[in-house]
């Protein structure tokens, strides 16, 4: 009986946006995610020698076209890596909203690399380089809270380490999920258009280790007030890059978050980030939750804390 890998969704403070080897997924800057509580994915994988084929299953329907086909030459790469000779049944329980920037692969990718090589007992470190494979902000998955995922210069030296600070407990997320549908396009095809085309794209890349290096003197401090305005800044460029090249994953109510945000960013410290879609996280401290979720009461949300790294259920 195969065993459940449980994998948490993370949402990066410091944006990766951009490959500079596109098939290893080694990318032009380091980021920095903080691990969710709330969005996971649990996977199982079952080697079966009488298999002429992988077979995936999503919360139980079987799935196939480009998602399977994605997943199938993930499975590839495993049975290159390590030599393992037979297809498998894949099975996932999604507990995220697909593809509306809410990060489902990387979550989907952590469990499936990590359930996919359990009898090999690999380190952390080999689960991460191997999940950035499926997708890149998978690699920092595997670590519990605030996490760093170091660019590298190829795949031995392109994987995520959890950064060492003491535990923020009062640090909150609040996802607001403006629209859960299926995002217009990949962040993969966005990130590769703003890299090829985007005049903003050097930039970004410049200043993204800047703000890396200061937003963890933040956190060493447990300073909203230092962390948030660096998060949505960074975030704010992400976006820049890419609607130089005409491409923006802003909807009108994904505006209406930002902006209740940015008034009440006057008074308290909250601060707004956004992924390749429409959603809207913000980050703020316990003591301002309430004031925050009020502001917030007519759209959707869920109240993230720091979630833990990958596991067996
Ligand atoms: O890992 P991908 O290919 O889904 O790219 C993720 C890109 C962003 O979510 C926008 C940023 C990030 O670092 O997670």
């Amino acid at each position: 009986m195969s065993k459940i890998v449980r994998a948490h969704t993370n949402i990066a403070l410091i944006k990766y946006w951009g490959k500079k080897n596109h098939e290893l997924k080694i990318p032009w800057n380091s980021s920095l995610s903080l691990t969710l509580d709330q969005f996971y994915t649990d996977t199982k994988v079952e080697y079966d020698e009488s298999l002429l084929g992988d077979e995936f299953y999503l919360d139980n329907k079987r799935v196939e076209g480009k998602s399977a086909e994605r997943v199938f030459w993930f499975m590839d790469q495993i049975r290159n890596r390590y030599g393992i000779k037979s297809y498998a049944k894949i099975e996932s329980w999604n507990h995220v909203p697909e593809a509306a920037g809410l990060a489902s692969s990387a979550s989907a990718f952590c469990a499936l690399a990590k359930a996919a090589t359990l009898d090999l007992n690999l380190s952390d470190e080999e689960i991460s380089r191997l999940s950035r494979l499926g997708s890149g902000s998978a690699s920092r998955s595997v670590y519990s809270d605030f996490v760093v995922w170091d660019k590298g210069h190829d795949d031995e030296t392109s994987f995520a380490h959890p950064l060492d600070v003491p535990k923020w407990d009062d640090f909150r997320m609040v996802v607001a999920i403006v629209n859960s549908d299926e995002k217009p396009f990949s962040s993969s095809y966005a990130m590769n258009k703003t890299s090829e085309d985007s005049v903003y794209f050097p930039a970004w890349v410049e200043q993204s280790q800047v703000d890396l290096d200061a937003i963890i003197e933040g956190i060493k401090e447990q300073d909203i007030y230092t962390v948030g305005p660096i998060v949505q800044e960074n975030a704010l460029r992400m976006h820049a890059s890419l609607m130089a090249v005409n491409m923006w994953y802003f909807e009108p109510k994904t505006i209406e978050v930002m902006n209740i945000v940015r008034k009440l960013q006057t008074k308290i410290p909250v601060y707004f980030t956004m992924d390749a879609g429409p959603n809207v996280k913000i980050i703020t401290t316990e003591a301002y939750l309430e004031e925050l979720q009020d502001a917030l009461k007519d759209y959707e949300t869920v109240t993230c804390s720091s979630g833990p790294g990958a596991y067996v259920l």
